[in-house]
């Protein structure tokens, strides 16, 4: 029987993951159907519940029930209880398993796409909304020196650090959450968590934090993502959008369902093509 897997979330009609899985799967030769399911606002826990009577082995977790999914799930990984949300649900019997693949896919995307180690370097995240909760666990992994959260409410930001401060303690990173108007001076990697692009809102710092040579991720793609691309390039920075980070967060949750990594690399190259 081929085992079946889907994408919960509302909207999800514009969702690559589908075309992502079934590429990760011919590529592996792993037998998998991967389809996406569209779900009202107040049947998020009804919607799991059916996809496991029908077989489901595991489902990502999208727009807006990634929290949802983090209340739910009694079995979670340290970095989906830090980031208090879920993307990848994996159905072990009568248990589920709850991850958070977000952050070591932009972390993977970094390193192995963009060819930049954070560690050692300074990096700034803006925002600390959910997007930001979701990697801030993942970046402190990746030994930074530090890392600035800077966010329009900047309690939000203090809050999110607080609650990271063990994880950066054990890492030796240094977290800091200033107000986002005393954040100026340069660091290596800038990435934008808000969602100050698509709603065409500037970028809510000055250009002096793009090092010369600096790495200015948006966690967004497409015209999501373009303002902040926009304003990166121009200023000289290398400049990706979230493109590479969902590629490999599909990656991660391919590695938790089939034990097998897909080769992401390749998968981006192609999906880029296909958006071209
Ligand atoms: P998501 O799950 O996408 O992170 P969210 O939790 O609503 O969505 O968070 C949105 C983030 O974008 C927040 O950090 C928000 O800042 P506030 O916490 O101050 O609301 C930030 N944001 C949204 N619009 C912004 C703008 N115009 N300028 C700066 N930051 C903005």
């Amino acid at each position: 029987m081929t085992d079946q897997y889907c994408v919960i979330g509302n909207p999800v009609e514009h969702s690559k993951s589908p075309w992502i899985h079934a590429r990760f799967a011919q590529l592996t030769g792993q037998d998998l159907r991967y389809e996406k399911r569209l779900v009202e606002r107040d049947a998020f826990a009804r919607s799991v519940q059916a996809f496991r009577a029908e077989g489901g082995k595991g489902c990502n977790v999208t727009v807006p029930f990634k929290f949802e999914a983090a209340s739910l799930t009694a079995r979670q990984s340290d970095r989906a209880r830090l980031a208090q949300a879920c993307n990848t649900l994996r159905f072990d019997g009568p248990d589920v398993f709850a991850d958070n693949t977000d952050g070591v896919g932009l972390v993977s995307d970094i390193t192995r796409n963009a060819g930049i180690d954070p560690a050692g370097r300074d990096v700034l995240l803006i925002g600390a909304g959910g997007a930001a909760a979701g990697v801030l666990g993942p970046l402190i992994e990746a030994r930074p020196r530090r890392i600035v959260v800077a966010n329009r409410t900047q309690a939000k930001a203090v809050l999110l650090i607080e609650r990271h401060a063990a994880l950066a303690a054990k890492h030796g990173v240094r977290l800091e959450a200033p107000a986002l108007h005393e954040v100026r001076d340069g660091f290596h990697v800038v990435i934008n968590a808000t969602a100050s692009s698509m709603i065409g809102a500037a970028v809510p710092v000055p250009p002096s934090v793009l090092r010369p040579g600096a790495l200015a991720c948006d966690l967004m793609y497409g015209s999501a993502a373009q303002g902040f691309v926009e304003w990166a390039q121009g200023h000289g920075a290398k400049a990706r959008d979230g493109l590479g980070m969902l590629v490999e967060q599909a990656a991660e949750a391919f590695l938790i369902w089939r034990g097998v990594r897909p080769p992401s690399a390749q998968v981006l190259a192609e999906l880029r093509a296909t958006l071209a």
